[in-house]
């Protein structure tokens, strides 16, 4: 018996308040119609999806860590964190199956705070500015790697 391979996708704070939040930035899809674009799109890609989203760090953190020790693949927007969080860095360090770092918004386009990003350099690839769409092409680049 074969199972289907496993991938978490994880959100970082404020993204629970996607479809009212910034719509001109963010679009006007909730997380949950996120959740079932991903859901569809891994169907067909024979991927098993693990959706998840926490406004709280520590939370985040404890689920970088059951990837790390499941060896299960990450797809990750750390919304806020992306910025400045060593811990989340720190984290997702310990991944060993891989990362893709996604974002709705394009953050290079935006304010010089959003430039930076503590968890590029530990992905195989960053995806932004494509809304939804920038992890349904996570979700594609993955099964490719
Ligand atoms: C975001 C971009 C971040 O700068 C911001 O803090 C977010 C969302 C995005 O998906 O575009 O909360 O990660």
């Amino acid at each position: 018996m074969t199972s289907m391979r496993k991938v978490m996708i994880l959100n970082g704070p404020n993204l629970d308040r996607l479809g009212t939040r910034e719509p001109d930035v963010y679009g006007t899809l909730s997380l949950q119609d996120i959740e079932k674009l991903c859901v569809e799109t891994a169907t067909t890609l024979k991927l098993e999806v693990d959706f998840r989203q926490t406004n709280d760090e520590a939370t985040l953190i404890s689920w970088l860590h059951e990837a790390a020790e499941t060896k299960t693949f990450v797809i990750m927007n750390p919304a806020a964190f992306t910025h400045y969080s060593v811990a989340i860095r720190d984290a997702a360090a310990m991944l060993t199956a891989g990362l893709i770092e996604v974002h709705l918004s394009n953050p290079i386009a935006r304010e010089e705070f959003r430039h930076t990003s503590l968890i590029s350099g530990l992905a195989t690839g960053t995806i932004s500015g494509f809304g939804a769409q920038s992890y349904l092409l996570a979700l594609q680049a993955l099964v490719k790697l």
